[in-house]
């Protein structure tokens, strides 16, 4: 099989025992030949190309929850299975969400900036005066595995919950008072939008130039989910104007690149995509997703397909 070789750290020598193993690096082309089993990166694409490349391929197992880098289509015309690794990052990925939730709403990095420059000249009551969350709304665009556990830990900070999702989630509204509005409520009464939905052809660009603007003046949005959710251009002129508050990314369109002008925009909290990254997830993810090869190519079915 092909594996990432940027997972051979997180994995234990004995849980590959089994197979024949062709580490591939994130720089290097999916190569061509007789594999049957590949356990890609989320910055690998995987296509029409890759499957007709691997003729006896039998399953993609991502090492990640989102399989946007994998086109289903093809892999179901191939009879591939695809496969991710849902909830073993979900903890981790909402305690990201929530660093930047504070640090955008706290302004922690204009803090951290003001410290290091030398230019602080002590204590003023009107120095860098943010966003007091008790009593303020949270909105979760996507109430899902990870916007759910957003949602929990916003209990103790005292913020109101709405949410969408395709599916009413009766027990999350039991435990936390969360209340399922339609997308027009969501934008309308979030002081802090969360996106945690999957990208997928119905939410790509959901939160645009016009979606922006029916947001409150000073919100601030957040993005653990996928970049292409968001317009980048829209929303750095949204931050430029004044209009939104402040923005805490995570994940951008084209990765590593980020547009320059959300690059420059004010008031941005910018992460290299760590929203699952701690120790204990990362070898459960790399785990879960061998554990799935080993499944299907045991002649059982997948753990965790995708479709
Ligand atoms: P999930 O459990 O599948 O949750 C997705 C949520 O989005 C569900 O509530 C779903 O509604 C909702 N949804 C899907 N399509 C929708 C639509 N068209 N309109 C409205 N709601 C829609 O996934 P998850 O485990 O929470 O993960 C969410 C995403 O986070 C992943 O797809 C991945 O892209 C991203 N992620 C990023 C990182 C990172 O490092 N930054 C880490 C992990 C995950 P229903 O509940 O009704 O189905
Ligand atoms: C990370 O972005 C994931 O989808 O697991």
């Amino acid at each position: 099989m092909l594996i990432a070789a940027e997972l051979k750290n997180l994995l234990e020598p004995t849980q590959l025992v089994d197979f024949d193993v062709t580490w591939i690096a994130a720089s290097d082309q999916t190569p061509k030949g007789e594999w049957v089993a590949i356990v890609p990166l989320l910055s690998r694409w995987v296509g029409g190309t890759e499957f007709k490349n691997l003729p006896r391929l039998r399953i993609v197992a991502n090492c990640a929850v989102g399989y946007n880098n994998v086109d289903l289509v093809a892999a179901e015309m191939r009879n591939v299975l695809v496969t991710n690794t849902p909830g073993v990052l979900t903890e981790a990925t909402a305690d990201l969400t929530w660093a930047l939730i504070l640090a955008t709403a706290r302004r922690l990095v204009e803090g951290v900036d003001l410290v290091r420059s030398g230019r602080w000249t002590g204590w003023h009551p009107e120095q860098l005066l943010g966003l007091e969350l008790r009593g303020r709304t949270l909105g979760l665009l996507g109430a899902g595995r990870i916007g759910r556990a957003v949602g929990r830990r916003a209990l103790p900070f005292g913020l109101r919950i709405l949410y969408v999702a395709r599916t009413p989630k009766p027990e999350f509204e039991r435990d936390t008072g969360a209340r399922r509005v339609d997308t027009s409520q969501l934008f309308a009464e979030s002081d802090i939008l969360s996106v945690h939905v999957p990208s997928t052809p119905e939410t790509k660009g959901m939160i645009n130039g016009e979606t922006l603007a029916r947001m409150k003046r000073g919100a601030i949005l957040i993005n653990t989910s996928r970049g292409d959710v968001v317009r980048e251009e829209a929303l750095a002129m949204a931050l430029e104007l004044g209009q939104l508050g402040a923005a805490g990314l995570d994940v951008y369109t084209d990765e590593p690149r980020i547009h320059p002008r959300l690059l420059a925009a004010p008031r941005t909290v910018l992460l290299p995509h760590i929203g699952s990254a701690t120790e204990e997830t990362r070898r459960k993810m790399a785990t879960m997703a061998i554990a799935n090869v080993q499944s299907v190519l045991g002649g059982q079915p997948p753990l965790t397909p995708v479709y």
